[in-house]
């Protein structure tokens, strides 16, 4: 049996940055799960051509979500082609290419990565609350990361940006709850998606493509990081936010759903073994 079967059925859902990785995975598995979908992104090829391959139930609609007027037209398109909102996955982000040591930082990089991250997400919830208000419902959904919560995984400005969206989500969540909106993050460890190659300078759509070829690298590089002991799939990102956008999570609000194999919760207890092994071996060899 497929549990998520219908379990979208006829919701729309708007995914910001959905032209791949996390977002493409969640849009695909939105519309299996019954929702119309409308999907953002800047690469007008690569949307179109994905939106015809998810078939009748999803549009693409060009939005760079650091432009408000674009994220604007993103959402009314909900209303105006499928005439309401249920959901809004706001997805879209980037690495950043060039982390600079904190001496040499770069004000304008750093504001750039917080209006994509942060500013995006907030136009986003402001645009979905407008159409969700009159309805009395909806679910948004921010993608956070564990650069949000753990220092040391990411450039300072991601980390910043993301660790910014988790209070932006409570902030939105306490407001927006009493309309009947409902406001979560979701929190990704690594996952492997083209965002990595992309920050290296890869273009955009080999990035993509090369993405699983990741996977043996990012096994090895999380060994002593995360328990379960397998590598994140943009599914797994994915049906958390199926899950927080259907009727299943209606008294949720105002939370992180961490995805990230256990990496928050701590180190895999087979890392402090070995320490305790490397210790007791260091006292048997000390004299007297
Ligand atoms: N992969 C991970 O390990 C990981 C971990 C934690 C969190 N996350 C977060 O998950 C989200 C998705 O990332 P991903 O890993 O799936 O990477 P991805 O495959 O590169 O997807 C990023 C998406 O965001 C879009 N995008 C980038 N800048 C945008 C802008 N200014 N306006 C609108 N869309 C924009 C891209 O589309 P266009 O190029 O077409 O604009 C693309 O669809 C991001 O917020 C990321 O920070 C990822």
């Amino acid at each position: 049996m497929n549990v998520l079967e219908g379990a979208l059925a006829g919701k729309v859902a708007v995914i910001t940055g959905a032209t791949s990785g996390i977002g493409a995975a969640t849009a695909a598995m939105f519309v299996a799960a019954g929702a119309s979908v409308i999907i953002g992104g800047r690469r007008k090829d690569v949307g179109e051509a994905f939106a015809a391959e998810l078939g009748p139930r999803a549009r693409f609609v060009p939005a760079d979500v650091r432009v408000e007027s674009e994220v604007e037209a993103l959402i009314a398109t909900a209303t105006d082609e499928f005439g309401r909102l249920d959901a809004l996955v706001n997805n879209a982000g980037l690495g950043v290419s060039r982390p600079l040591p904190l001496p040499e930082a770069d004000l304008a990089a750093f504001l750039d990565t917080l209006a994509v991250h942060a500013g995006g997400m907030l136009l986003g919830i402001k645009y979905a609350a407008r159409a969700m208000i009159p309805r009395g419902a909806g679910s948004i959904i921010n993608m956070s990361s564990i650069g949000g919560h753990r220092a040391g995984w990411s450039d300072v400005s991601y980390s910043t940006a993301k660790a910014g969206v988790l209070q932006l989500t409570r902030s939105a969540a306490v407001e927006l709850g009493t309309r009947g909106i409902r406001v979560n993050s979701i929190s990704p460890g690594p996952i492997p998606t083209g965002i990595f190659a992309k920050n290296a300078g890869v273009d955009a759509e080999r990035a993509d493509r090369t993405a699983p070829a990741l996977e043996p690298l990012f096994l090895q590089a999380l060994e002593n990081h995360q328990s379960i002991r397998r590598v994140g799939r943009v599914e797994d990102v994915a049906a958390a936010a199926l899950w927080l956008a259907s009727d299943a999570s209606s008294f949720v609000t105002g939370q992180d759903i961490g995805v990230d194999g256990g990496i928050a919760a701590g180190r895999p207890v087979s890392v402090a073994a070995e320490e305790r092994r490397l210790l007791a071996e260091a006292f048997a060899s000390l004299p007297g």
